[in-house]
């Protein structure tokens, strides 16, 4: 008997760059990834309704079988991973918001984290602050717009670099050796990102610790799909699939498109 599908969902293209490592480590596993494009961004929503969309879009993914369903998605990992966990029986794998490594690491004393202003409002944040980074301080950055940004396709140009560096430039300033991506829509945006803060400091992206962990439950409760597996790769997005699709095929983001079945419209309410 074939498990079903690891579903995969974040309020847009972010949570492909939780896809892009799941895929990785784990080529023979059929992925399902929905994108609530049509309410995206969730960052300025109210927790409450962003339980409601997590609820709804779960409860899609288990009607297509998932087997484990991972939130590619920061702020619905903070407004509604301990609510889903309470309210359905499969497994969930949320974003971290990666404070610990970046505290580990950290030679100055002074880490930076970029996310939307739904995750530094969340408990999950507050509690990772005070469990990892005694002793270090922390600069948080609200990277207001830049979600829409990377809906829209503009991953670098002058608008773009102009945002960042605003972001950017008082963490640097300050001391920053470690800059957290606590979004997962900011990695698309890694090039940019890079130019700005230099070779010198580090980038943390979470995304690669989430594939693992997706691998390690798998394993741990016999969930994972035989190696001779046919991929099963669907792409929904609750908004316009054409310029979904069209997003998608730009350069940066073309590698994901490898063996995408299906990008179908679909609102899940
Ligand atoms: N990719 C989501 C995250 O990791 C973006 C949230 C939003 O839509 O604002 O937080």
């Amino acid at each position: 008997m074939h498990p079903g599908p690891v579903g995969i969902f974040d309020s847009g293209l972010g949570g492909l760059s939780v896809w892009r490592e799941v895929r990785k480590l784990l080529p023979h596993e059929p992925l399902i990834y929905y994108a609530d494009s049509a309410r995206c961004p969730y960052g300025p929503r109210p927790a409450a309704e962003i339980r409601q969309f997590s609820g709804e879009i779960t409860r899609w993914l288990l009607d297509r079988g998932c087997k484990l369903i991972v939130v590619a998605c920061n702020t619905a990992t903070a407004a509604a991973i301990s609510w889903l966990r309470e309210q359905f029986e499969v497994e969930f794998v949320g974003m971290e918001p990666a404070v610990k490594p970046a505290a580990a690491h950290t030679r100055t004393g002074h880490i930076g984290i970029l996310a939307t202003r739904g995750t530094f409002g969340g408990a999950h944040f507050q509690r990772a602050v005070e469990r990892f980074a005694a002793g270090v301080e922390v600069h948080v950055q609200p990277g207001d717009g830049l979600v829409e940004l990377v809906e829209q396709g503009r991953l670098d140009g002058p608008e773009t670099e102009a945002l960042l560096r605003r972001y950017l430039e008082p963490m640097l300033g300050a001391g920053c050796d470690q800059i957290v991506l606590g979004c997962t829509h900011y990695p698309f945006l890694l090039p940019a990102i890079r130019r700005i803060a230099g070779p010198e400091v580090q980038l943390i992206d979470p995304a690669p610790a989430v594939a693992r962990r997706v691998r390690e439950l798998l394993h741990a409760r016999g969930l994972e799909a035989p190696a001779d597996a046919g991929p099963l790769l669907e792409a929904f997005t609750s908004g316009d699939p054409a310029s979904f699709a069209s997003v998608l095929s730009r350069a940066e983001l073309a590698g994901l498109r490898t063996g995408y079945a299906q990008v179908a419209g679909f609102a899940a309410n």
